[in-house]
């Protein structure tokens, strides 16, 4: 994800939350990307059609945001933005990931089950609109991208 991917990155947040992320964010985590921050797109025929934006940092990996622009949806766009994740935290380090989802959302919790998080904890109301939110949590295998060459 570059500064110039912004407003269609923009235009899927605010489709996909009711409380989207302020372009702030982005803007802060892009500038922090050097540090431990991941900040991608995912592209069809060179349209951006979903995004990622998680960290590692001290052998956690947290999944910040994930979306996919509606026309887009259940393609496997999202599988292949978490997939790619989870395989850099394994790359860097990491040995758990977290994350936080609705209660209700579902399409959202089926893709995270599918890939093999656990619920770790509930916060109540945690989003504005009042709903509780998982924490989940799933185990990721340290992949030292050295040992092939060792
Ligand atoms: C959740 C979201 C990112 C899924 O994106 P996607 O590209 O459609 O997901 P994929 O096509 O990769 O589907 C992966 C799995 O997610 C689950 N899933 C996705 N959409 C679903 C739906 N509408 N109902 C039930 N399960 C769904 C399924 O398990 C699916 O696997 P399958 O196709 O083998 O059944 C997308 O719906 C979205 O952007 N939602 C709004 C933003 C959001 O809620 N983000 C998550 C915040 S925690």
């Amino acid at each position: 994800m570059e500064q110039e991917d912004l407003d269609k990155v923009m235009a899927i947040e605010r489709e996909a939350f009711p409380d989207p992320w302020h372009v702030s964010f982005f803007k802060r985590e892009l500038r922090s990307r050097k540090k431990h921050t991941h900040c991608y797109v995912a592209r069809i025929d060179n349209i951006i059609v979903g995004y990622i934006v998680f960290y590692v940092f001290c052998g956690e990996g947290h999944i910040m945001n994930i979306a996919v622009d509606a026309e887009y949806r259940r393609q496997g766009v999202a599988k292949y933005l978490l997939s790619s994740a989870l395989e850099i935290v394994s790359k860097e380090a990491g040995n758990e990931v977290f994350l936080e989802v609705g209660a209700n959302n579902t399409p959202a919790k089926q893709l995270y089950r599918q890939f093999g998080f656990k619920v770790y904890g509930i916060r109540k109301k945690y989003y504005r609109n009042g709903e509780d939110a998982f924490v989940l949590r799933k185990d990721v295998e340290y992949e030292n991208s050295q040992r092939s060459t060792n």
